[in-house]
């Protein structure tokens, strides 16, 4: 799986090797940072050589999420600008073996990402990296629109609720009409739904709204049902991505999210309100 073809001899044009992932979803805080943590991180334990960028200029959080926000000195802005390489600007991870964090510029100017010095990053690394997972800021303006112009793969990190429905649906339209591969008239973007804080016993009493539904809004492929969880702000806080913590619903729930995302069949666990006690297991209960 992890095999690279060398490029072809007497090639001229940048070949792009490494698969760009983009972690996006319209409306903010829904979980593009824990995801792209949790994505990139599990893509690095299965052996690829991964890169987490965070696009999300001005606000970094990617490297508080995964505990390297000390170690940081260059950002993705320095080397657009040439301030700093690549090699200067990314940090290995401390505790993935194959994970690299190009952390956000904390300047306030929200153009500092220019789409020439974004191409240009991009290709560098793709001659080295398997996997390069961009994590979008929030919205669906320019940044938001930076961030997955580049992308082969996009998951759009959905809750269940109408308002984050509603902007994903408008992602999709931007994912389907302003990305590279729809401008060079290849395959479109790939894009995979990813529903995160999930909260079973809240859709039982209506509150929310069900996988179901939300997959009959955005007719695109489930790729993970990651549950409403104390752990994931708790792995947030020790600057851990919960995908680390395998004892935790969510730490399971993005390991099989990244399973699928490579193409394996996995059945999806934690859609139910869980039920107590031995007797129902018993009796043939989830
Ligand atoms: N499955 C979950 N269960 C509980 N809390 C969660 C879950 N996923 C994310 N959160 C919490 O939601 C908040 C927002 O998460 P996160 O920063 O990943 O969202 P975001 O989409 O990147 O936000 P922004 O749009 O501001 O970049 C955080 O406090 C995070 O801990
Ligand atoms: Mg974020």
């Amino acid at each position: 799986m992890n095999t690279r073809e060398p490029a072809e001899a007497g090639r001229t044009e940048e070949r792009v090797l490494a698969k760009i992932i983009v972690v996006t979803s319209g409306k903010g805080g829904v979980g593009k940072t824990t995801s792209s943590a949790a994505i990139g991180t599990g893509l690095a334990l299965r052996g690829f050589k991964t890169a987490i960028i965070d696009f999300d200029v001005g606000l970094r959080n990617l490297d508080l999420i995964m505990g390297c926000e000390r170690r940081v000195v260059y950002d993705f802005v320095n080397v657009i600008n040439k301030e700093a390489t690549l090699n200067q600007a990314l940090i290995k991870d401390k505790r993935t073996p194959n994970l690299f964090i190009l952390p956000a510029s904390q300047t306030r100017d929200k153009d500092a990402l220019s789409q020439e010095g974004v191409q240009a990053v991009l290709n560098e690394l793709s001659r080295d990296f398997d996997y390069i997972v961009c994590d979008s800021p929030a919205g669906i303006e320019k940044g938001a629109q930076m961030a997955l112009y580049y992308a082969d793969i996009a998951v759009v990190v959905t809750n269940p609720e109408v308002s984050s429905v509603r902007d994903s649906d408008r992602i999709l339209g931007i994912l389907q009409s302003k990305t590279r591969r729809v401008e060079a008239g290849e395959e479109p973007v790939q894009e995979h739904l990813l529903l995160t804080r999930y909260n079973p016993a809240r859709v039982q009493a209506g509150e929310m709204l069900s996988v179901q539904d939300v997959e009959d809004i955005l007719a695109i492929p489930l790729i993970g049902v990651i549950p409403e969880s104390e752990a994931v702000l708790k792995a947030s806080n020790q600057g851990m991505p919960v995908i680390l913590d395998q004892e935790t619903e969510a730490g399971q729930a993005y390991s099989d999210a990244v399973a699928r995302l490579l193409g394996e069949v996995v059945e999806h666990r934690f859609l139910e309100v869980q039920k107590k006690g031995f007797f129902k297991r018993l009796l043939g209960g989830k």
